[in-house]
C-alpha cells in the first residue's frame, strides 16, 4: 500500500524535503508520496492527530514546531531527547515517536572536512534551534563549543544544557573579539546572509585550518562564506546538513540506506529551478 510522509511547519512553501525525498522514492521504485502541509501553531494538536488518523507513516517537523510538538509525542528517541526537539516523527504500532536528525545531519556533513571532534574547538554563531542541535552533537563528541549570541541570556542557557549534558563549552556575545583564535570549527547558524546582506563580524586572523560553514541553504554564496575564503578558510554551505539529517530521517522510517545521491540531485534540481525562478 503506498506509504505517506510530509513535512508540516509555517511558513513551508520553500521547503526542499518534498523534492528530496519524492526523487529518492522514484529512484527505488518505493510506493510513496512526500507531502507539505502548513501549519499553524494553534493547529497543531489537530494536525497531529489528523496526520495519525489519515495513516501517515511519518512526517518532518520544522519551525515554529520542533519544540512545542513534544507533547503530543508517546516518546523521544535519544537523539531528540538530547537536542529538546524533535524534527522527524514515526508512527509505528500506533505510537508516535519523536526523533532528531539536525545535529548527527550536521556531523555527517562535515565529516569528510574534519577527521578529528575531541578536544578541538568549534565556535557557533547563533544560539536558535539550529544551533542548539549542531551544539549539542558537537559537544558529545568531544568538542569544546564557543556559542556566541545577539541575546547573551540564550548562549548561557545553551552552554549550561551542554554542561548538563556532560559536554564542555563556554559562551559571548556576538561581536568582535578573540574567539577567533585557534578556531577548528566555525558554524554561521544566524539568518545573516539569507537575503544577500553582508556579515557583520570581520573574520580577519581566522586560522587556515578553521573549517567554516554556513548553515543557510539556497543562497549561492553567503556574504560570511566569501569572508572565510577570503581569510584561507576551507567552507561549507548548508545543503550537506539538508541533505544528511533527511537521509537520515529516511533511514528512521523505511530502515536501509537512503538513496543518497538520488536525494542530492533532486535537491540540486529543485534548488536550480528556485534560482531560475528568482532571477
Ligand atoms: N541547512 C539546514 O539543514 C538548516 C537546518 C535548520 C536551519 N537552517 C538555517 O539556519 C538559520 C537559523 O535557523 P534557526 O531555526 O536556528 O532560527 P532561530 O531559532 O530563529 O535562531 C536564529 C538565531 O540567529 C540569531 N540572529 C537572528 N538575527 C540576527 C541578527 N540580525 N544579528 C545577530 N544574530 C541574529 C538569533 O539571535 P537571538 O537569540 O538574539 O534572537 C538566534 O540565535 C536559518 O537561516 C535556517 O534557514 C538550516
Amino acid at each position: 500500500m503506498e506509504k505517506h510522509f510530509a513535512v508540516i511547519g509555517n511558513p513551508i512553501e520553500h521547503s526542499f524535503s518534498p523534492a528530496m525525498h519524492n526523487a529518492g522514492y522514484k529512484h527505488l521504485g518505493i510506493d510513496a508520496i512526500y507531502h507539505r502541509f502548513q501549519v499553524y501553531p494553534n493547529s497543531l494538536a489537530e494536525a497531529v492527530y489528523g496526520l495519525c488518523a489519515l495513516g501517515f507513516a511519518g512526517w518532518n517537523v520544522t519551525l515554529p514546531h520542533k519544540e512545542t510538538i513534544i507533547p503530543y509525542l508517546d516518546t523521544l528517541t535519544p537523539q531528540a531527547r538530547r537536542a529538546g526537539a524533535v524534527n522527524t516523527v514515526k508512527i509505528l504500532d500506533g505510537k508516535k515517536i519523536g526523533h532528531n536528525t539536525d545535529g548527527d545531519g550536521f556531523i555527517c556533513s562535515i565529516e569528510g572536512e574534519l577527521k578529528e571532534f575531541r578536544d578541538k574547538k568549534a565556535v557557533l554563531l547563533g544560539a536558535g534551534g539550529a544551533s542548539k542541535g549542531i551544539a549539542l552533537a558537537l559537544a558529545e563528541k568531544g568538542m569544546h563549543v564557543h556559542i556566541l549570541n545577539r541575546t547573551l541570556q540564550k548562549a548561557e542557557e545553551l552552554v549550561q544544557t551542554i554542561h548538563q549534558k556532560g559536554g564542555t563549552g563556554s559562551f559571548g556575545e556576538f561581536r568582535p573579539g578573540d574567539w577567533l583564535e585557534d578556531v577548528d570549527l566555525l558554524v554561521q547558524t544566524t539568518p545573516l546572509g539569507l537575503k544577500g546582506e553582508p556579515f557583520p563580524l570581520r573574520l580577519n586572523g581566522v586560522a587556515k585550518k578553521t573549517l567554516a560553514v554556513d548553515i543557510i541553504v539556497n543562497v549561492q554564496e553567503t556574504a560570511f562564506l566569501r569572508e572565510a575564503k577570503k581569510q584561507g578558510c576551507r567552507v561549507l554551505d548548508g545543503t550537506g546538513m539538508l541533505l544528511y539529517q533527511g537521509a537520515l530521517a529516511w533511514e528512521f522510517w523505511l530502515g536501509g540506506k537512503a538513496p543518497l545521491e538520488a536525494m542530492r540531485k533532486g535537491l540540486q534540481d529543485q534548488m536550480l529551478q528556485r534560482m531560475a525562478d528568482k532571477n
